[in-house]
């Protein structure tokens, strides 16, 4: 073995010492729907602190997708929904597209991009249809422009697609088949997957099962086998997202193409903003479900490893909130980085807090706050209602940790939410004279008033973006001659 070689293969198993903390095969998911993104070098950082070695994103922005060169994190990049239509009309702009967004990243020391997401979630019927049209055809371009750029084996196009694409009318597994208003679609669109050997992805969340039923059975949303199982023929499940997934198994083997991969895209449990939103259970949800992935027991029709992507790694205050107030929620981080609770990576018993976000730097620790002079609220409440329509309340929902504020809170609440969302700018703090800033921390026993942290959005002014890319080119060119040279010092 040449020294190289020896100094390489020392690499790949100090590697593998890392990522065994970490149950094989969990990805997340990184949506930066946010007002104060963390920069993507920092979540970089935090992923590999953790032992995550795969991650999924909602775009391909390139500030984000070379932050992850070099890392040796597994990364799926995307074409959003609003792109669909550009990538089915013209194939030139799918070839663009892969050149801009793939081609580029995977040169030696880049990105390992492993799945382009075509559209997210593009047939759910919120939608009404909108992107029935498009989504097929710009799956085969984005694969056609993979496969001529000689890339076809090791990228692949899928679409993460909601479990509503299937229903089962007597909600046993074996009932189950492709929506039947898209059943075509989705037939020759699974065969198409197949014959590229793609996977199919999906998006499962036993909290929306839940959400969405009053008489939904509240043990069969977690993995601990506390509920009443549901017997289907000589199976019998005990939590509902086994029995999701092997709802599209049979829906797969109706279809045609029994042994179709699947991914599960999306996976997780909210943390507030709705009564079944809160630490306990969403603690309650991982650790029944990070057991079960450590375990490899997989689903009664496919026992083995699953392939997951936690949704996910981060708070979004801008999510929008038409399905609920939980969505901007989702992180098993909070917005500044910071572990929400103790979660079981290894699936073994062994909790400890996540390690959070290094690096982060926050705005000034001060708070707008209602004077507490002000006494009749009369003509605070229209400031109100305006503020948190572009700031964030959803932590005010009732049963939601600020949902127990009084009046004098919920105005408190508010003024802050907007203040610190404007990054604390003084004149925004106001409120027609009925607010003031304060030095001392106004949070509660269960209610956070956040000081927001220095957006990446603002720390790199978007013109010097492209001087910055370089530098950072420029760097991990510089890095990529150093690490060789250091270890062979050691
Ligand atoms: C590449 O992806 C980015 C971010 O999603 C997008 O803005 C850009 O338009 C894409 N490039 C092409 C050529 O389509
Ligand atoms: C879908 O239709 C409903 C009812 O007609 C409407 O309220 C909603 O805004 C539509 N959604 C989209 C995305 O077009
Ligand atoms: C509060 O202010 C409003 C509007 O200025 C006024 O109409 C109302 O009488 C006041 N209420 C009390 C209790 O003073
Ligand atoms: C304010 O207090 C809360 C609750 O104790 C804490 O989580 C938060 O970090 C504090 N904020 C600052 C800026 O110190």
């Amino acid at each position: 073995m040449k020294r190289q070689e020896f100094h390489a293969a020392i690499r790949a198993f100090c590697l593998c010492v890392v990522y065994v903390n970490a149950v094989c095969g969990i990805g997340v998911n990184w949506g930066t729907i946010a007002s104060h993104p963390i920069a993507p070098p920092i979540v970089v950082g935090m992923l590999k602190d953790n032992g995550i070695n795969k991650v999924k994103l909602f775009d391909a922005d390139p500030w984000t997708v070379t932050a992850l060169a070099g890392s040796g994190i597994e990364v799926v990049v995307a074409v959003p929904n609003d792109m669909l239509h550009r990538m089915a009309s013209d194939y030139g702009n799918a070839k663009e597209w892969v050149k801009e967004n793939v081609t580029t990243h995977l040169h030696d020391g880049g990105v390992k991009i492993k799945y382009v997401a075509v559209g997210n979630e593009p047939f759910l019927a919120s939608y009404n249809g909108s992107f029935l049209g498009d989504t097929f055809p710009a799956l085969k371009n984005i694969q056609r422009a993979l496969d001529e750029a000689g890339l076809g084996e090791t990228v692949k196009a899928t679409v993460p697609h909601n479990a509503d694409v299937y229903e089962s009318p007597s909600n046993q597994p074996s009932d189950g088949a492709f929506r039947s208003d898209i059943q075509k679609l989705m037939t020759d669109m699974v065969n198409f997957l197949d014959q590229h050997q793609s996977p199919f992805m999906v998006n499962i969340y036993p909290f929306l099962s839940l959400y969405a039923n009053d008489h939904f059975p509240f043990e069969f949303s977690f993995c601990d086998q506390q509920g009443q199982p549901l017997t289907d023929g000589a199976v019998q499940y005990t939590n509902v997202f086994d029995a999701n997934y092997d709802t599209l198994v049979w829906s797969l083997k109706k279809a045609g193409v029994p042994n179709l991969k699947i991914i599960v895209g999306e996976v997780g449990w909210p943390t507030d903003g709705n009564k079944n939103a809160n630490i306990d259970l969403a603690k309650r949800f991982y650790d029944g479900f990070m057991a079960k992935m450590a375990k490899n027991e997989g689903t009664p029709l496919r026992p083995g490893s699953l392939d997951v992507y936690l949704f996910s790694l981060l708070d979004e205050d801008m999510k929008s909130i038409a399905p609920g107030m939980f969505e901007r929620h989702w992180g098993i981080f909070r917005y500044d980085g910071k572990p929400k609770f103790p979660m079981d990576f290894t699936g073994e018993g062994q909790d400890k807090l996540p390690i959070g976000a290094k690096g982060v730097q926050y705005l000034p620790k001060q708070w707008c706050l209602l004077k507490k002079s002000v006494k009749n609220l009369t003509t605070v409440w229209p400031h109100v209602d305006y503020a948190c329509s572009i700031s964030d309340c959803s932590s005010m929902e009732l049963k939601s940790s600020c949902g127990d504020l009084d009046s004098y809170g919920r105005v408190s609440y508010v003024f802050n939410m907007h203040f610190q969302m404007q990054d604390q700018d003084v004149e925004v703090c106001d409120f027609n004279g009925m607010a003031e800033l304060v030095s001392e921390n106004a949070s509660t026993a269960t209610c956070l008033f956040p000081v927001q942290i220095v957006s990446s959005a603002n720390s790199i002014p978007f013109h010097c973006l492209p001087a910055a890319l370089v530098l950072g080119i420029l760097i991990s060119h510089l890095m990529g001659r150093l690490i060789p040279e250091l270890i062979h010092l050691v």
